[in-house]
């Protein structure tokens, strides 16, 4: 079987639907438009409605590599090898189109032909009886009665959920052989050891089940297959688990350097190892697919994963946040299909950093405690860790309930459930009863809590740069309080108004700055930075003077300056984005953006390197326009009407159902949330500074406009002026005059070198001492300045006046030393191995060195200990001819 990769594996099997008629549609979001689940669980999922009817395909056939997240084993995520939250399916879909005849032998053609699978090592299983599936495998596949197998309803009838639609399936299964087998007699397709391998379902959809149970037929016959991309390249690349694939290795490996430990050397470590690998997958995809933080539904898993990872993190000795590292290894292996990951980037380090770090606070005080309960329950011999405890670690720590309950399984105990739930409802009646201003009931919720108290924050930025808004919260790194006060020195605090005209750092585009007065200008806040927490926008605040409380009316200015700088480089993204793809065709997708008041930059998709004349194109296109002054026109809309304007869209992007879309006129279009000019006049002026590559495929060009590109100008200006003084010629001349200079440099240093030489030469054996060493003569000299060209020639000179010989030559600058040793034949063969002689003094001076038995060269910066050096060669070179 050919080495594939995973993704050319992805790749592959789109091609072979795409090839049968298939439509291919770039994996859906994790979050399904279906309230029954909380995420995309199979390919078919994004499909229901054509399934049940509701609505009539697009195309009758269709394939997918979707994102998928399964949440019902967390606990067995790590512990076996084989679990995972997030996986891609690989599915083909027909609806009505093509049934059980040409689904089987298609999946077989795909995987004996396409992948080049042995035919004789598959199983397939079938519902029952049913006869059809049965008749195709012996058919289309050849498969002979023997590897076909019949299981009832627990294994070859898939169901979506409690409803929707359903039906028998047949599952292919691959024989990895005896040695991955539990040699139990029994064992066969479907035992629970690695050696039969279950790698597609295909589900004959025709029944839609209905709250009571019952199964009302479909209106169509429909086909919905199911193979775990994981999995299928485990075998392909004859590896034991899918942890082992390229899919996954790349994040192994980096834990495992960070720990200092071997992937396979020890259960103990392994589990984590995988952990963490599984976990970062499903937490980027789950943000990049607008997922956050939450107490309930799927940001309710998403923290949990995360800080199940953190806390396997801190068993492998990781201290400090963590999971942001793994986030470009990540990219790297996935970014081909899903661009979500590098679009989103910014904000899911972000959230990933803010969530880590609150957790780790209170991971190692919650540990402790959670350590101390148990120690205390190993002394009365109790196995039942008491609900109490659990809630406090809940509630102070921010212990997901599953982390403790996972954590007390590992020492052998369980967790009293029935009393945590207790503990809960009571605090829930404490708060009730408490003040309206209460605490945030669970470490790192604080956000969660207020936007469902007080509604999202409303921004007012987009007209306006001042505004007055009302205090509607204060945090310190304690949580919410009532009052702040700068007593001594400026305090670091959040502010959360009703509405504010502060952006909050999003699309790629950072937060403003600016400040915060109270009313009465008692308080004076630099607002440092602007982030959003879900619809909150979350002022970072300095209090310089005076005090702020709850309620106070403030005005807010936006350093418009600043902002200014930030638009303009906004506006020029566009511009480039479109520029980018008349020049370069229509491949060139973005991949990523920063916008900040400094310098814009740009990540897209394009596979070589640009050309001088493609840059100067792209940066005249966009002055073109600059020039051109055109006003923007920005407005909100519905998407459908956004995709008919032939808006560029950012994959699956949360907007909602209204957009807004910001317009070039003639010339771009795009969804957008950020901060625009007015007229494109306003840019002034733009400037490709730096365009590299970031990895494969994938491209980064950095820019300036406005008043950075005079800033820009003005220093390349008063740097060329200054050289051309130096070099005393004028501008025009200075590449000429410049290489004038350095061939003249070359041939001043060559000719220096020449007559040293000649000088050297002349009477080579007045350069050197001599030595006896047990009848080989060791030729000792010392130099400065000499070029390792030079030296050796002068070596050559020496080892032709004596015989047997070795020649040490070293050249001393003020804090380095040169070595060049050099042994003829004859001493050769005596046994002198120049390589050696070399490593030992060149390690005495601090530095390394090595080479042939004839030849070596070294040194090293302890210049003070070139005579220990030499006297080691000399007593070497001894012992070497000795033994010789
Ligand atoms: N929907 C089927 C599964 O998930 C293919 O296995």
């Amino acid at each position: 079987m050919q080495h594939r990769t995973g993704a050319e594996l992805r790749e592959l099997f789109i091609r072979f639907w795409q090839e049968k008629g298939s439509h291919h549609y770039p994996s859906f979001s994790l979050i399904p438009d279906d309230p029954s689940l909380l995420f995309t669980i199979a390919g078919m999922v994004p499909f229901k409605p054509y399934y049940l009817g509701i609505r009539q395909p697009e195309h009758p056939q269709a394939v997918t590599s979707q994102k998928c997240v399964r949440t019902n084993d967390i606990e067995n995520v790590g512990r076996t090898a084989r679990h995972h939250t997030f996986f891609e399916m690989l599915g083909n879909f027909a609806w009505g189109e093509y049934f059980k005849k040409e689904a089987i032998a298609w999946a077989w053609e795909f995987l004996t032909e396409w992948v080049g699978m042995e035919p004789d090592k598959f199983y397939a299983t079938i519902y029952t009886d049913d006869e059809e599936a049965r008749e195709s495998w012996v058919r289309e596949a050849g498969l002979p009665e023997e590897r076909i197998l019949r299981f009832g309803q627990d294994n070859n009838y898939w169901f979506m959920g409690e409803t929707g639609p359903c039906g028998p399936c047949s599952e292919l299964y691959y024989d990895r052989g005896a040695s991955y087998g539990c040699s139990s007699p029994a064992c066969g397709p479907g035992c629970d050891c690695d050696r039969y391998m279950e790698i597609w379902n295909l589900v004959f959809t025709q029944f839609d089940r209905q709250k009571d149970g019952s199964l009302t037929p479909l209106p169509r016959k429909n086909i919905d297959t199911g193979m775990g991309l994981e999995r299928l390249t485990s075998i392909v690349q004859g590896v034991d688990t899918d942890y082992e694939t390229d899919l996954f290795r790349p994040l192994i490996d980096h834990t495992c350097r960070r720990a200092g430990i071997t992937y396979g050397s020890d259960a103990k470590t392994d589990m984590p190892v995988r952990v963490i690998a599984d976990h970062i997958r499903s937490v980027a995809f789950m943000l990049a697919d607008g997922v956050l933080p939450a107490n309930d539904g799927p940001g309710y898993v998403l923290r949990r994963l995360l800080r199940r990872a953190v806390r396997y993190g801190r068993l492998l000795g990781f201290e400090g946040p963590f999971l942001c590292e793994y986030l470009p290894i990540l990219i790297d292996i996935m970014k081909d299909p899903y661009r979500e990951l590098c679009e989103q980037r910014l904000t899911i380090e972000q959230i990933i950093g803010v969530e880590e770090e609150r957790f780790q606070r209170t991971l190692q005080q919650g540990t402790e405690l959670f350590e101390a309960e148990t120690a205390n329950l190993a002394r009365t011999k109790t196995a039942v860790f008491p609900g109490e405890a659990a809630f406090i670690l809940y509630d102070t720590y921010g212990f997901p309930m599953e982390l403790t309950l996972e954590m007390a399984a590992e020492q052998g105990l369980t967790v009293d459930q029935e009393g945590f739930r207790k503990a809960m409802e009571e605090q829930r009646e404490r708060a009730r009863a408490s003040s309206k201003q209460k605490k945030s009931s669970l470490a790192g919720d604080v956000y969660t809590e207020l936007e469902s108290e007080q509604g999202p924050t409303r921004f007012s930025g987009y007209t306006t740069c001042t505004d007055t808004g009302q205090v509607k919260a204060l945090l310190t790194a304690d949580g919410p309080v009532q009052r702040v006060e700068a007593l001594d020195g400026p305090v670091e605090l959040e502010v959360i108004l009703d509405v504010t005209p502060f952006y909050a750092e999003r699309g790629g585009e950072v937060g403003d700055q600016g400040e915060l007065h109270s009313g009465t200008d008692t308080a004076v806040m630099e607002v440092t930075n602007t982030v959003p927490h879900g619809g909150l926008i979350v002022h970072k605040v300095l209090l310089q003077k005076g005090a702020v409380s709850l309620g106070d009316r403030v005005q807010a200015i936006v350093n418009d300056g600043r902002r200014c700088a930030i638009r303009r480089n906004h506006t020029a993204t566009h511009l480039l984005h479109e520029a980018l793809g008349r020049v370069l065709g229509g491949h060139v997708r973005q991949a990523g953006s920063l916008v900040t008041d400094q310098f814009l930059r740009f990540d897209f998709t394009h596979h070589e390197a640009m050309t001088p004349e493609q840059l100067r194109g792209t940066e005249r296109l966009v002055n073109q326009r600059i020039l051109a002054n055109q006003p923007l026109s920005i407005r909100e809309c519905d998407r459908e009407e956004a995709r008919e304007m032939g808006a560029k869209a950012l994959f699956d992007e949360k907007y909602g159902s209204t957009v807004r879309v910001v317009s070039i006129p003639d010339f771009s279009t795009e969804l957008c949330g950020g901060l625009h000019v007015s007229a494109t006049g306003e840019i002034g002026c733009f400037k490709i500074l730096r365009e590299e590559s970031i990895g494969s495929g994938t491209r980064r060009i950095l820019a300036v406009t406005g008043l950075n590109t005079l800033k820009l100008l003005q220093r390349s200006y008063d740097l060329m002026f200054q050289v051309a003084g130096i070099l005393a010629t004028d501008e025009e001349n200075l590449p000429t005059r410049a290489q004038e200079l350095l061939d003249e440099l070359h041939r001043v240093k060559r000719q220096a070198q020449e007559t040293a030489l000649r000088e050297f030469t002349k009477n080579v054996e007045s350069l050197f001492t001599h030595k006896d060493v047990d009848g080989v003569t060791l030729q000792t000299g010392r130099f400065s300045g000499l070029e390792p060209d030079a030296l050796r020639e002068i070596g050559d000179r020496a080892k032709a006046k004596a015989s047997p010989t070795v020649v040490v030559m070293a050249d001393v600058t003020e804090d380095n030393c040169r070595l060049v040793v050099m042994a003829d034949d004859a001493a050769v063969e005596r046994g002198a191995k120049a390589g050696d002689l070399v490593r030992a003094a060149a390690s005495l001076m601090g530095g390394k060195g090595g080479g042939r038995a004839n030849t070596a060269q070294g040194g090293g910066g302890d210049v003070a200990r070139l005579d220990d050096a030499i006297a080691a060669i000399e007593t070497l070179l001894a012992s070497q001819v000795n033994q010789g």
